[in-house]
């Protein structure tokens, strides 16, 4: 399978969302990635239903929706019911973990867990058989343009063993500080789903940046 590529909203121009949306969707991108804070999960807070309900009105990419909620639990039919194909929840903010990932599923969406930086790779040992993806941050979660944290290829390429070994097929999600330099290194240590903010929205086109990730083979 070639690799996929999820673009960040949370650095377009909030006063041109349609605009920005509408590049996506005339691009090669796979999925459109939203970013959900609460201020309290994350030192910074970003946007709610209203928002993820208007942008699947305009998008044509399903959306991919990074929840960095404490409780996420709580809002999963919510979630459901404004638009979302993917829904992640950080390991960190789950106490019955389980139950969170069976109940996206059982609202027909794919199951997303992410990790932040400093949390091993191994506490996902028995969710693995459960889960669509893996959402590895590579930066500390809360903002975008942060610089990517460079030992986060020895903890893809951990997970990519742990599902070789145990024969999964859920899909590698890196997210932070991603841009062209570092896209072919990390699809090369296994990672299937690319998502880039501040590269793909901050400067120039929209459609060639996502392009650019899209064609790294
Ligand atoms: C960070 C968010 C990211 C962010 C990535 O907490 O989860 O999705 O938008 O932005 P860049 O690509 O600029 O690092
Ligand atoms: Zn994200």
């Amino acid at each position: 399978m070639s690799h996929l590529v999820s673009p960040s909203l949370l650095a377009a121009d909030f006063g041109n969302l349609e605009r920005d949306i509408m590049s996506v969707n005339r691009s090669y991108a796979d999925w459109l990635h939203l970013d959900i804070m609460d201020g309290v999960f994350v030192p910074n807070i970003s946007f709610g239903f209203s928002v993820v309900e208007a942008v699947r009105k305009i998008s044509e990419k399903p959306l991919d929706v990074h929840l960095m909620i404490i409780e996420p639990e709580r809002w999963i039919d919510r979630f459901a019911d404004a638009g979302a194909s993917i829904l992640t929840v950080h390991y960190e903010a789950c106490t019955h973990l389980n139950r969170v990932v069976n109940h996206i599923r059982e609202r027909g969406m794919k199951a997303g867990v992410s990790l932040n930086p400093h949390t091993p790779v191994k506490s996902l040992e028995y969710i693995l058989e459960y889960v669509d993806m893996v959402l590895l941050m590579t930066v500390n979660p809360g903002y975008g343009g942060q610089t990517f944290i460079g030992n986060s290829y020895s903890r893809i390429k951990e997970l990519k063993e742990m599902r070789d070994a145990g024969g999964h097929d859920f899909l590698i999600q890196v997210d932070g500080g991603v841009e062209k330099t570092n896209a072919g290194k990390l699809i090369k240590a296994g990672v299937d789903v690319l998502v880039a903010g501040s590269y793909v929205f901050k400067s120039g086109n929209v459609e060639e940046k996502i392009k650019s990730l899209k064609n790294i083979t």
